[in-house]
Parts: C-alpha cells; structure tokens; sequence
C-alpha cells in the first residue's frame, strides 16, 4: 500500500532542521513511503501548501541553518477552526502520518492533531532546549557556540579596557543558554529567570571580580530574567557615579538562531529524522522524538505538551564558585 507522510517545521527555526527534513525524507522514500513538505509550518498547513520532496529536493541542505520548508508562529492553529482546516487538508491529500519538527508550542499543536485522532510525531527542537522528553533539542549545541563564541571575543576586549559587559542571550523563559554559555565563557556574573538576582547584586559580582584582579569582567543575561539587558543597562546607567564603572551591552538576539549547525546538530537531526520514519512505518504515533541517556526516546506528547522542563539549577552555584 502507498503510504504518504507530510513533515513540517513551526515555531523559530534551529540549526539542524534541515538535517531532520533530509533525514525524513530519504529514510521514508527508502521505506517507499511517499513525502510532502509543507510550507511555512501549520499556516501552509491550513492552506494546503504542499510540495512533494524527493532525494534530490534535500540535498545540499544538511549544512545550513535555517529550515528549507519555512516556519511561521501561526495564531489561526490555535483555534478549532485552523485545527479542522488542517486535518481536512490532510484528508483531501490522503496523508498516513505527520511529522512536526518544533519546540514548546509547535508540538503542543502536534498534540492537538494527535487527540483528534491524527497520526503525528513530533521531533524535538528549539534552541531554548526547554521541552520536556528529552535532554536535548535540535538547534541547542550550535547556538550554544555562536553566543559562546561572542563571549569570547568580548572578554577580549573587555579585559584590553577593563571594561563590565553584559551579554544578552535568548532562551524565552528558560535560563539554559545563559546558564551554560556563562559557565563555558567564564562569566563573572550569570542571570537568568529561574534564580531571582537584582541589579545591586550584579554590580556587587563585577566589582568583586575586579577587586580579585581580573581584568574583565562579563555578565550573561537570559532574556527571560526579571532584569535582562534593558533592565540591567538602565539601572547601571542611572546608577554610574556611585557604581563606578559602565557596563557595555550586547543583545545577541537572532545570531544565535543563524549558525550553521556543527556536527552536533546535524547528527541529532539526522537521527531524530530517521527515528520519525521508523515510527510512521511501525505506526507509532502520538509522541515526541527526544534523546534520553544516549538513546532515542518515544514520549507521548499528551506527557510533555504545555509543559517547561525544569533547569538544573545546581550548576548556577557552581558557576558562582568557578566565577572566583
Ligand atoms: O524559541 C526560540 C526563540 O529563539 C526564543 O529563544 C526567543 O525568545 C524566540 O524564539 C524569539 O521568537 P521570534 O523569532 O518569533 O522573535
């Protein structure tokens, strides 16, 4: 029997999609389990904006970042209607099976279909690396380094002129980029959401670091934090005379989305692809594709949709010692 599977990426697009796309599409056509894409993620899902993808029609991409399909935060799937548009489009092209590449919100949406009674698999990825059924998304390692690598070349400069610098990384509500991109680069001082901290105790670690003759001194920042760049910026600059020093401000913003995916990325892509198609073949469906202890793991989505998996927050106090 022919057997038809669509694939589509949603929400903000991570290193590594691509790789997941590819890895769908050959593994499937290898199965002859025919494959459409769908642009622009559940909005072409509700128009109907299917193309058919082949070998040839992935090649070249598993290098880029981005996603060759389009993604959009599509407003219309939330609702009854944009859910019932899209399953009729499924129907009218007699789809077996979906697969929806996205973090938190897209693969709520994939459980959304799912409870209607759809075949969907959902693959992990968003750079925030906040999805509950896994350890790690696709988009997370790469992104890491493009803000780990900015870092890097701030400390260079900061320490040239003894200067503070704030680093703003993303990370919506979850401090994970920070948390881990301050430990890597060395940051004197870490805020993110999850721990409460207040300007007052930033400036307290900056001129301690100072005081212990470092000649730089840098703050990660989680966007999500109560006092992020803004926050941070104005209070120093209101405050300048009786701090003592200017903190210079980086919002790295998009960049860290941009990167072209490392090694990392594009073999959890391929993998988590490939695990996508050996679900649609055994008919396995309902659940995210996530990577536990090693291995591939298979989580029911009605398990992780709504959900923010929670942020080791020990390593904030190891930060905290390692900043010394
Ligand atoms: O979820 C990924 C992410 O990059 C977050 O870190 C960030 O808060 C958000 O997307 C930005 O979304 P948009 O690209 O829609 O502005």
């Amino acid at each position: 029997m022919r057997r038809i599977a669509v694939l589509l990426t949603s929400g903000g697009d991570a290193p590594g999609m691509n790789a997941a796309i590819r890895a769908v599409t050959r593994t499937a056509l290898d199965r002859e389990i025919e494959v459409f894409g769908v642009r622009q993620g559940f909005a072409g899902l509700i128009a109907g904006h299917f193309v058919p993808l082949n070998a040839r029609s992935v090649g070249g991409i598993i290098q880029h970042a981005g996603t060759m399909l389009g993604s959009t935060r599509c407003l219309d799937f939330k609702t009854e209607e944009g859910q019932s548009n899209a399953l009729r489009q499924l129907a009218r092209h007699n789809v077996d099976g979906l697969v929806v590449i996205g973090g938190n919100g897209t693969q709520s949406g994939s459980y959304a279909l799912s409870r209607k009674g759809f075949p969907v698999i959902g693959i992990a990825s968003t750079i925030d690396n906040d999805l509950c059924g896994t350890e790690i998304t696709i988009g997370v390692d790469t992104a890491l380094n493009v803000a780990l690598e900015a870092i890097g070349r701030l400390k260079v400069t900061a320490a040239s002129h003894q200067r503070a610098f704030l680093v703003e990384v993303m990370g919506r509500d979850c401090g994970y980029i920070a948390l881990m991109t301050g430990i890597a680069g060395g940051a004197e001082s870490i805020v993110i959401p999850e721990i409460p901290s207040d300007p007052e105790g930033v400036a307290q670690e900056l001129r301690a670091a100072y005081e212990r003759g470092k000649p730089h001194a840098i703050v990660v920042v989680a966007e999500g934090a109560k006092y992020n760049a803004e926050g941070l910026a104005s209070y120093f600059k209101l405050n300048r005379e009786r701090l003592g020093f200017d903190l210079r401000v980086t919002i790295l913003g998009h960049v860290q989305r941009g990167g072209a995916p490392g090694i990392f990325d594009r073999l959890l892509g391929t993998r988590f692809g490939a695990a996508a198609t050996e679900s649609l073949a055994t008919g396995e469906h309902g659940v995210l594709i996530g990577i536990q202890n090693g291995r591939i793991s298979r989580t029911p989505l009605s398990e992780i949709a709504g959900k923010t998996k929670e942020l080791d927050v020990s390593l904030f106090e190891l930060a905290r010692v390692l900043a010394k």
